[in-house]
């Protein structure tokens, strides 16, 4: 009976093995196109394309179109940041064939009515937390206050923070994993929906044990 399970054990893992996708993983600053290495991917993984659209009022500041595998759940993600006075909007698309050219992600559009939600805002490029008393009101569809920390290790290392308005479909991510190019990125999306006044001393003091202790 337990070779029996054993064999049923290794075929299924042959038979999913078969089903990891090949991907073209390479970014572009600038371009809705790039080339690059055929990598292979996770299983539960297919090739994912996003466009990230990053403006300072009606000046754009950064156009990053990335390739690369992602879960499939993270299909078709579509939302914004807003941080001090620059927004960032972000689309993605998949396709599930080896090394297939997913579609040209879409951006949320642009909507700058104030919603009514304030939230505080800071940036930090070089620590996975910041925290001071400016803030910024939400616009759209921004419902929910970000705070959101992001590390990367390998060759180079770095810890970034920031704090600002967001979409829901970030929020519902809650983390974000990547590896590309032997550097491992790992984003922690923390939302609240409250104003910025919601944030008690106490709530912050546990956040920050919170996050010293994950990462
Ligand atoms: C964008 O693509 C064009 C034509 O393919 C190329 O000449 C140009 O250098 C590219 N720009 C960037 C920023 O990659
Ligand atoms: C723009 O955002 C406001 C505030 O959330 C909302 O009431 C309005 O319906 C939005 N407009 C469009 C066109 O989505």
């Amino acid at each position: 009976m337990r070779s029996v399970l054993g064999f049923l054990a290794v075929l299924l893992a042959l038979v999913s093995a078969g089903q990891a996708l090949s991907c073209i993983q390479c970014v572009s600053f600038g371009n809705r196109s790039c080339d690059g290495l055929s990598v292979s991917c996770r299983l539960d993984n297919v090739c994912g394309a996003s466009y990230t659209v990053t403006t300072s009022g009606f000046s754009v500041v950064s156009r990053i179109y990335m390739r690369v595998c992602v879960p499939k759940n993270q299909c078709n993600l579509q939302g914004s940041v807003s941080v001090i006075n620059v927004m960032s909007r972000f689309g993605g698309s998949c396709c599930n064939t080896d090394n297939c050219t997913p579609d040209l992600p879409t951006l949320p559009a642009v909507n700058t009515t104030f919603n009514g939600l304030v939230c505080r805002t800071c940036v930090s490029a070089d620590s996975d937390w910041c925290y001071t008393k400016d803030t910024v009101q939400c616009t759209g569809n921004e419902n929910m206050c970000l705070l959101q920390t992001t590390s990367i290790t390998g060759e180079v290392s770095m810890n970034t923070a920031l704090r600002g308005c967001t979409t829901k479909s970030l929020c519902d991510l809650s983390q974000h994993t990547a590896e590309y190019a032997g550097q491992k990125l790992d984003v922690r999306f923390i939302c609240t929906g409250g104003t910025a006044g919601l944030y008690s001393g106490l709530t912050l003091s546990l956040v920050a044990i919170l996050l010293t202790n994950i990462i």
